[in-house]
């Protein structure tokens, strides 16, 4: 078998996260091509020539890609004997230079989630076989991405180009005080798309906000428990309790037609299910106004081609902000938390 890539992606979105890849393959001048299963939660990207899977490994950012959730370089492909797994994984293994540690994933399908107990099972003497060859300095996991209990893709990822999180999933608990699910999403946000010094830069106690397409208070709930003060922006009814935080205004108004008053708006958030480039151009419009300095928004995708669509999305944001000079982030991913969505991050520094 030659040498892929494979990449782990929310179910359904196979051919979202096999046109990405592509994508930025033939940008890095490296061919191959994808396999896709629909509904399979994974692409194979296979690769011609020896070395390239891991070539896009380490050349593309991993903050680039949009659906893909985790990802790994191939080597092998295996049926073990279910008797004697460990053997052939440890001699494979020990070809490819030192790895600082190993993680187990597997597709997050119905069927997948049934080899969790299988993985659990398996660490204990995968742990004790592996230790002896383990190097805490290599910035290399070997990682394992199991099909069924004998199938296994092995390979590598590297630590600091691919997600910290095992397969890629923030998994956040739902607080009982929420008043929608949806508050995930936000909570996810700004522990994916900020990294530590932002969070403590960008959030701050105190802080001002606007939560547009609020109702009934999942994200503002998010704001208010970080100490902020929401204005949030929906005809319908917001949670009984938020009003009673004192931290909150409601203003039941159209969220295309809201002008802040104060001059002082640290953050924008955005739900609305809306098309999501009339969405982007009003996320542009606050931030090139200056009406807010951070944005966090979501953009629905229930179309066929929703790649592309989130190409020609993130590229006006990124556009248009940099006609201004200043720098900028243009941050998007699909959280584990989205749906039929992505959620965009995105700032101006006008200092
Ligand atoms: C997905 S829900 C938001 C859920 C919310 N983020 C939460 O966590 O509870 C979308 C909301 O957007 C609101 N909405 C849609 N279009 C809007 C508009 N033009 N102006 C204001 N709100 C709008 C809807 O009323 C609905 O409450």
């Amino acid at each position: 078998m030659s040498e892929s890539l494979l990449l782990s992606c929310r179910s359904g979105f196979e051919n979202d996260c096999a046109a990405e890849i592509q994508f930025h393959a033939n940008q890095l001048g490296i061919s191959g091509f994808a396999r896709t299963k629909n509904e399979q939660g994974f692409v194979e990207f296979e690769c011609f020539t020896a070395g390239d899977a891991l070539a896009i490994h380490r050349k593309l950012d991993f903050r680039e890609l949009v659906f893909t959730r985790q990802w790994q370089v191939v080597y092998q492909k295996l049926h073990l004997n279910p008797d004697d797994r460990i053997s052939e994984i440890l001699s494979l293994s020990q070809s490819w230079g030192k790895c600082s540690q190993f993680a187990q994933d597997y597709p997050d399908t119905n069927s997948g989630k049934q080899l969790s107990g299988f993985c659990r099972k398996f660490h204990k003497p995968l742990q004790k076989a592996l230790v002896p060859f383990l190097e805490s300095s290599s910035d290399y996991i070997l990682q394992l991405f199991w099909l069924d209990s004998q199938m296994l893709y092995l390979g590598v990822r590297l630590a600091s180009n691919s997600s910290p999180y095992p397969m890629g999933i923030l998994r956040l608990k739902q607080p009982s005080v929420a008043p929608s699910r949806s508050t995930l999403k936000l909570d996810e946000a700004f522990a994916v798309l900020l990294n530590e010094d932002e969070r403590a830069r960008y959030i701050q106690p105190g802080q001002h906000a606007v939560d547009l397409g609020a109702c009934p208070g999942g994200w503002s709930y998010q704001l208010i428990r970080r100490s902020m003060y929401v204005d949030a922006i929906d005809n319908g009814p917001m949670a009984e309790h938020l009003m009673e935080s004192g931290q909150l205004t409601h203003y039941r108004e159209d969220g295309f037609k809201f002008v802040p008053s104060r001059k002082n708006v640290s953050w924008l958030v955005c739900d609305m299910v809306e098309k999501p480039s009339r969405v982007t151009r009003l996320m542009l419009k606050w931030l090139l106004s200056g009406w807010c300095k951070y944005a966090i928004f979501n953009l629905k995708l229930p179309m066929k081609k929703r790649f592309a669509e989130v190409q020609q999305d993130l590229s006006l944001l990124r556009e248009e902000l940099s006609q201004t000079g200043y720098r900028f982030e243009v941050r998007a991913k699909q959280l584990y938390h989205d749906r039929e969505e992505i959620t965009v991050f995105a700032c101006l520094h006008r200092d």
